[in-house]
Formats: C-alpha cells, structure tokens, sequence
C-alpha cells in the first residue's frame, strides 16, 4: 500500500573512509596499487586515490551513508523514519496498524523489542510487533512473515521495516569489510487485497548452514576481553559465486510459486553486497525485458534495508519511468546463508 526509506545524512566516501580509524594504516596500498591493472600511471596516485580507486574495483562502492554516534540516533530511530514514510505514502496512520515486524540484527536494545520501540517512536504504542534476523534477507522474510499473518487472519494490515547500522560494528584493521558496509532503512505497508497487485505468490525461502561468508564477533563469552562484535565479511570467488547462483535459484522459486516466468518481469531487485555479484546476477539470469537494479554504489551494503531503500527508490521513480503495472522480483542472500525471494506486482 506503500513504501519509505530513511538514510542518515552523513555521506562518506571512500576518501572519507580512508580517514577513518586505523583503515589507513590497514590498508597496503602497494598491494591496492598492484590490483589496479586497468589503470595507466598507477604509480602517480596518491595513497587515497589508490584506496578509491580499489574499493571501486573490488566492490563497486563509491560512497556509503553512516550514521554517526553525535547524531544520538539509533537503528530503531531510522526504522521509525521509514516506517512514517511509507505511512504517508499508503495514506494510512499508525494507529491503523495490527502488527509491526521489524527485520534487523543491529537493534540498539533487546529489550524492549525493537518493533515495540519503533511503534512507540511512530505514536501507536499500542501497536504489537517483534524482531527477526535473517541477516541482509531479513526484508523478503519480514514481508513473508506479514503476509502469512494477513492471509490467517492475524491481522488486517501490517507494518514491515527493515534497518540496519552494520557500521557500529565495522573493525578498520579489516579493510575489505570495513570497505563494504553501510546504514539506513526501509519500510512498506501490507493490507489484504483482492486482484491483480500484490503478492503474486508465498515468498521463497531457503538456507545452507556456513559460518564462514558473515559473522559477527565477540559475542561468545569465550570470546570476553577480545574486540567488542565486529562484523567479518569474507569474500573470494566461491563466496561471490555463490552469492549470485543462490539469489537467482530462489528466484526462480519465487517465480515458480507465483505461477510467472522471467518474460513477466519488469525489474530484478537484489540484495547488493557487491556490485560484482549484482552485475553476475544480471547475466546469469539475462532477462529478456526486464532489468536488475544496482545502487550499491551510493550505498554500499546496508544489510535487511538494502532491498527495502531499493523498492522504495524504485516505486518512487528514483530509477526510472516505473511501468504500470510493474512486476518486481526482490532476492536476497544472507549470512547464514538465509535466502529469500517473492515477486509483487504494484
Ligand atoms: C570485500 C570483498 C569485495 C573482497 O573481494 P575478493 O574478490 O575476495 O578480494 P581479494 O582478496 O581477491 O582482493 C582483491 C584485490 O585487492 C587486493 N587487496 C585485498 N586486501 C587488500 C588490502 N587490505 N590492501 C590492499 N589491497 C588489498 C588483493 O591483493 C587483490 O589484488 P589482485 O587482484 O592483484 O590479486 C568481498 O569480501 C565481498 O564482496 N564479499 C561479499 C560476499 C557476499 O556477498 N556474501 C554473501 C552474503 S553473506
């Protein structure tokens, strides 16, 4: 019924992040300067244009938002942004709601939930809600879980947000995870209806157990007296390929359950955790006339909100004339690995 966003206003590029914290003397720019084998005079770049220059290369990303501590601003602060958003945008008030499902892993408090928190921020403390983490697929899977409380009766309309702040949790001594991430949020607004929008199908979901591609460190009280959690993210080409087969697999799942083939889509709306992955994803599934949407580059990879910024970007013309009526494929895959994909028409 509608959708929003919230991005923080601190904007840093990778010259910014060259400045933060130890990335500086992380980052071995001899190594840096030695991947760049497209670029002529590589020996006349200064440290940060090297530093630029690779996160470019490896990454795709050019800047990323971050929400800063001086801002006093929490995850549950952006998600009720976004939530208040797509309020607006569906024409509904908070006070509409039934139910409000919060997909997140950076919450700043366990308790109270974050949802309940968020309903708070929004004016409907009344309002139930609760947490999920499936990493950066937490989005599909917040929208899954909203649909099936609609189509049991549950509730009548429901409010889906997704946030993160994976920059809390970023060590400077890990460059190329340090390089990845950024914050933000996303929401969208269900309700039951009956014709040709919507939900085209149950979401997609799936998973295959491996530690290694992102984990958050520091939790295990074997781990007590080490670094706080810091976020790692590892790469390498079985990871990236991975990556890309898996949010194609599930979407062709979705697709299946929604009784629609790749000729129907209009637009491919990924998770974006590299733009390498996104690119691989566009070729492996060479859509006829449809188009996969990329704006990690601006961004970087803000974990659940990515999909949920991206759709709402998209809805709101942001990339584009939107066709009507607009069939969406949103697909993500997380740590875990968590899977997830659905296709909506609006
Ligand atoms: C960060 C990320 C981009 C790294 O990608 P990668 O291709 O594995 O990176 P590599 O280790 O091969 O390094 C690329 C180049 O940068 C150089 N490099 C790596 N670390 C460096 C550092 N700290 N300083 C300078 N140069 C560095 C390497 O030497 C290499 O150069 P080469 O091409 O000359 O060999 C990757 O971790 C990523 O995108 N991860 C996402 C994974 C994902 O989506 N998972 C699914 C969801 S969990």
């Amino acid at each position: 019924m509608g959708t929003g966003s919230y991005l923080p206003v601190e904007t840093v590029d990778n010259f910014d992040l060259y400045e933060l914290g130890t990335l500086k003397s992380s980052f071995d720019v001899d190594k840096g300067r030695a991947s760049l084998k497209d670029i002529e005079e590589v020996e006349d770049l200064s440290d940060s244009e090297v530093f630029d220059l690779w996160a470019r290369q490896v990454t795709g990303i050019e800047m990323r938002r971050r929400l800063t501590p001086e801002s006093g601003l929490t995850t549950e602060d952006m998600c009720a942004a976004a939530c208040l958003s797509a309020l607006e945008a569906s024409g509904f008030g908070a006070t509409d709601m039934d139910l409000l499902i919060a997909a997140s892993l950076t919450v700043s408090d366990e308790v109270p939930n974050a949802a309940c928190t968020i309903a708070n921020k929004i004016g409907a403390p009344q309002l139930g809600g609760y947490v999920l983490n499936a990493a950066c697929a937490g989005y599909v899977y917040a929208i899954g879980a909203a649909w099936s409380a609609i189509l049991s009766g549950m509730a009548q309309r429901v409010l889906v947000v997704a946030g993160d702040t994976l920059t809390r949790f970023v060590d400077y001594d890990e460059t190329q995870t340090a390089v990845l991430f950024g914050d933000g949020a996303g929401a969208c607004v269900l309700e039951r209806t009956e014709g040709e929008i919507g939900l085209m199908g149950p979401p997609a979901v799936g998973g295959e157990f491996d530690r290694t591609p992102l984990f958050l460190r520091g939790q295990k009280w074997e781990e007590e007296g080490g670094p706080s959690p810091v976020i790692h993210m590892e790469g390498g080409p079985r990871i990236l390929r991975n990556a890309v087969v898996g949010m194609a697999d599930v979407a062709q799942q979705a697709l299946a359950r929604a009784a629609l083939a790749w000729t129907d889509v209009d637009v491919v709306i990924p998770h974006q955790a590299n733009l390498r992955i996104t690119r691989g994803l566009e070729k492996q599934l060479e859509l006829s006339k449809g188009r996969v949407i990329h704006n990690i580059q601006r961004y970087g990879n803000m974990s659940a909100a990515t999909v949920a910024i991206t759709l709402d970007e998209y809805v709101r013309g942001l990339h584009g004339p939107v066709a009507v009526p607009s069939t969406i494929v949103l697909t993500a895959i997380g740590g875990g690995y968590t899977k997830g994909a659905l296709v909506v028409r609006i």
